[in-house]
């Protein structure tokens, strides 16, 4: 089953769409790691799936049912923008308010189990304004797991967080999964930050969804190759396809992938006739993966 279902959502403000005919498909129980550049529509995705705004065309599913069914609504938990919190009390008082406008019943209890999730239990005094960004950003989503949702939508939880403070976040959201079952809809604007963590990837751009695949796949795009030149490349390229699956000519390159020993692909082209006159071993990282697809998916 499918935690988020999107069909054709389009929303416009102005005459300009924010979000224009998207497709997203989010299964339980995944981090999904929603990603695009500032502008992209992320976040007006994300109020539409939250019923913050009100799309003009589409089908939003959440669990297999209509997300305006107050019954799937009650199992989603957002942060998008800030927590909402008052800065003169502290995070308990904020918490328990939370708690209280949810109608949630064992509110004691249930607060110190999303301040444990956090990692926050020992700072449940702490007035929120003390807070560091970090602790904020943990606090908002304590907010959000408020009445154990089955769904947490979090926009730009890592953005402006130091090393450490992504750490934590990260260990944080594995948890959330790992335990408590919960899928997460992360976004951010920089993939490497979800990189660690997401188990699936959506790739949104000008309002649009241009990919959505598996980290696995998304990994296995993610590898070695090497490049090289000879003086006779429509030759070598063919001998090398005989020997090698994954061969091909790309920027004046040949390109063979997944393979280890540069030496073996050399000495296999000098028994064939070929000399290799320029060889280089690369690595695609996700990172340049990424900014790569946003290159050339250019409309
Ligand atoms: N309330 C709004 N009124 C007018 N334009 C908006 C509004 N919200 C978002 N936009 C526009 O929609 C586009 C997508 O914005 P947004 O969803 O915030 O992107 P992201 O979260 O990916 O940075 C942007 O061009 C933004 O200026
Ligand atoms: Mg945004």
């Amino acid at each position: 089953m499918n935690a988020i279902e999107i069909k054709h959502l389009s929303k416009s403000f102005r005459g300009m769409y924010a979000v224009n005919d998207l497709n997203m498909t989010v299964p339980v129980g995944s981090i999904y790691g929603f990603i695009g550049e500032n502008g992209s529509g992320k976040s007006t995705t994300e109020k539409l799936i939250c019923g913050h705004l009100v799309p003009d065309a589409g089908e939003i599913k959440l669990f297999g049912r209509d997300y305006k069914d107050a019954g799937v609504r009650v199992r989603v938990g957002a942060l998008i923008e800030n927590a909402g919190c008052f800065p003169g009390s502290s995070i308990y008082q904020n918490l328990m308010m939370q708690a209280i406008n949810l109608g949630i019943e064992n509110r004691d209890e249930e607060i110190k189990r999303v301040l444990k999730i956090v990692r926050m239990q020992d700072n449940a005094n702490i007035k929120f304004k003390s807070c560091s960004l970090g602790m904020k950003q943990r606090i908002g989503i304590a907010m959000a797991l408020l009445g154990e949702p089955a769904l947490l939508i979090l926009d730009e939880p890592i953005n402006g967080l130091d090393t450490d403070g992504m750490k934590i976040m990260r260990d944080i959201l594995v948890d959330i999964t790992k335990s408590y079952g919960c899928t997460v809809l992360i976004s951010s604007h920089i993939l490497g930050e979800l990189e660690k963590i997401a188990t699936h990837y959506g790739i949104i751009r000008q309002g649009k969804m241009i990919m959505e695949l598996s980290a696995k796949e998304m990994e296995s795009r993610a590898r070695v190759f090497t490049s090289l030149k000879t003086d006779d490349m429509k030759g070598a390229l063919s001998k090398l396809k005989e020997k090698y699956d994954n061969v091909r000519e790309e920027d004046g390159y040949l390109r063979v992938y997944d393979v280890d020993e540069v030496e073996e692909i050399v000495d296999y082209l000098y028994k064939k006739g070929y000399v290799v006159s320029e060889i280089r071993k690369n690595k695609i990282g996700l990172e340049e993966y990424y900014i790569e697809l946003m290159s050339k998916k250019e409309k």
